[in-house]
């Protein structure tokens, strides 16, 4: 990387992008064949290795997920690629972990959606898609898996304008059904790519451009059958438009097996060329603050222990302007304070390389660090503020008490932890105490998790009881001093200085808010919903 580089020039080369997906589709596969395309992941007999020659295990690092064969925790990998250099953020595949979705989502500048072609819009995929829609995201659709039996590319493409709302581009239009998949036309230049298929996909499949004529030769009705969609798609006009897809209002369609690497390359080359390089941020007060002011970046996810033997904590950095270095002091918006960069990390699945230099659109990780929080902005003066990340609404509330009353040290420090990580939102209630907070989740596959961590990270063994609270209202002082002489609600604190009204039903909070309609009951967000 060149030293002391225009940051708005190292900007221009960067894209920073996460991938979404219903668990399953394929997101982790797609993953690994960017990195091999990118060159950062090596083929060695069939088996896809990670630099130094261990088996990469991408992000699935913490036992809990092992056991689980899921991807709770998010990493970052980047790789150069046609010049650029392109920032992937991981995020989990699990419906339960849409919270940590939507933080890192924050700090990403599009979105790539993979299908299964055999399933299309799956709920996992809606509602990763409503908080891209929220977040304005421009989104990448790549239908995955055309290389076994699945469902018409029409009938696909249908769905996703039907389900989702946002207007199909397709790029790539399959030649084959699904199940026999012979390569792609690209509708922008009309060009055939044809695909051979290399063993498990572990090296970059070979491709042939074949002209109209022989392809109709050679490949038949299969062809014929391509050709009559495509003169459709140019019939309804369903073309390729930059604008809106950075309006987030269509999506460029792409169609491949992520296995097999059929059209891995065109959808990388697309993120190159359609996603937009990082643009000035808008601080809190709605000023941007130019790529090349000094450095600023904002926190959007902190998580502790990656690394067993040291049992540390990183915080992920969003780099948003200027230059930064290792070493720098920078100053944390929120509290003041001046905070060293001694300790700052690329991060690559588990694997760390020390990070010299990083320019906008780039995220590091910063070791150790301790008094950071999701959300707060670092910088070098002038200062600057960037708008908080929003929560979720919790939907479950369980109550956490430490089985071992001799730990409870561990248990106060590790509910701490677990509170600014942003695993799951501890509420406080005054006349109770630190014995027993309640823990609330937008899944309840969090607490599996927090309960998980608390006994094998902070030994401090928990139990967790149910609770019947299923919705969470934001009210002031004067009107939680009213609602605690009230039955059927409870008044909670949250970390933040929140004061939460819990509801045992959205019946029973209808019926208060109707019969006591000044007391402030605001929606935290939607069902589901962050805001
Ligand atoms: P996820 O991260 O979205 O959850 O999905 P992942 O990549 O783990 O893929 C889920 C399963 O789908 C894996 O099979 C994977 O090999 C398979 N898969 C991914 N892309 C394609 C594709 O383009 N074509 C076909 N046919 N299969 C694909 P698995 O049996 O669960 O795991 P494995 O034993 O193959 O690793």
């Amino acid at each position: 990387m060149p030293t002391n580089a225009e940051p708005a020039a190292e900007a221009a080369r960067r894209r920073t992008f996460a991938i979404i997906s219903h668990p399953d589709a394929g997101k982790t596969t797609l993953t690994e064949k960017f990195l091999l395309y990118g060159g950062a992941l090596s083929s060695e007999a069939g088996a896809v290795k990670a630099r130094g020659g261990r088996r990469a295990a991408t992000s699935d690092w913490m036992e809990l997920e092992q056991q689980r064969g899921i991807s709770i925790t998010s990493a970052v990998m980047q790789f150069p690629y046609r010049g650029h250099v392109v920032n992937l953020l991981d995020t989990p595949g699990h419906r339960d972990f849409s919270e940590d979705t939507y933080r890192v989502l924050a700090a990403a500048d599009a979105a790539v959606m993979v299908l299964d072609a055999a399933k299309g819009i799956e709920p996992q995929t809606l509602k990763l898609f409503d908080v891209c829609r929220q977040r304005e995201l421009p989104l990448l659709s790549f239908i995955n898996k055309w290389d076994r039996p699945g469902r018409g590319a029409l009938e696909l493409i249908d769905e996703i304008e039907q389900l989702l709302g946002i207007t199909p581009t397709p790029v790539t239009w399959p030649v084959g059904i699904a199940g026999d998949f012979r390569g792609v036309v690209d509708r922008r230049d009309g060009v055939y790519t044809r695909f051979t298929r290399t063993s498990h996909g572990s090296a970059i499949a070979p491709e042939e451009d074949v002209e109209p004529e022989r392809a109709s030769r050679e490949e038949g009705e299969a062809w014929a059958a391509a050709a009559d969609d495509l003169a459709l798609l140019d019939a309804v006009g369903a073309d390729l438009d930059p604008k809106s897809f950075l309006a987030a209002e269509s999506t460029p369609v792409f169609f491949g097996s992520a296995l097999t690497n059929f059209g891995v390359r065109k959808l990388l080359d697309a993120v190159v060329d359609l996603v937009p390089p990082p643009a000035p941020r808008t601080d809190a007060n709605g000023n941007q603050r130019a790529l090349d002011a000094p450095f600023s970046g904002f926190v959007f996810k902190v998580q502790a222990n990656m690394d067993k033997a040291h049992r540390d904590r990183i915080a992920f950095v969003r780099v948003c302007s200027g230059v930064f270095e290792r070493g720098m002091i920078v100053t944390n918006g929120r509290t003041g304070k001046p905070f060293s960069t001694k300790y700052a990390h690329q991060v690559f699945g588990q694997e760390r390389e020390t990070l010299d230099e990083a320019y906008p659109g780039d995220v590091i990780g910063l070791v150790n660090a301790t008094e950071v929080r999701v959300g707060d902005t670092l910088y070098l003066d002038p200062p600057v503020e960037f708008p908080p990340i929003p929560t979720f609404a919790p939907e479950h509330f369980r109550v956490a008490r430490v089985r071992d009353t001799s730990k409870f040290k561990q248990f106060r420090r590790g509910i701490a932890q677990l509170d600014e990580e942003g695993v799951v939102q501890v509420l406080r209630d005054r006349e109770v105490g630190e014995q027993a907070p309640i823990l609330a989740a937008v899944g309840p596959m969090q607490f599996e998790v927090a309960t998980w961590r608390l006994e094998n990270e902070f030994g401090a063994p928990v139990e967790l009881t149910t609770t019947s609270y299923t919705v969470a209202r934001r009210t002031d002082a004067v009107s939680a001093e009213r609602l605690r002489s009230m039955s059927g609600v409870r008044i909670v604190e949250r970390a933040d200085g929140d004061l939460l009204a819990l509801f045992e039903s959205q019946y029973w909070l209808a019926r208060l808010e109707q019969e006591h309609p000044d007391l402030r009951l605001e929606r935290l967000v939607a069902e589901g919903r962050p805001g």
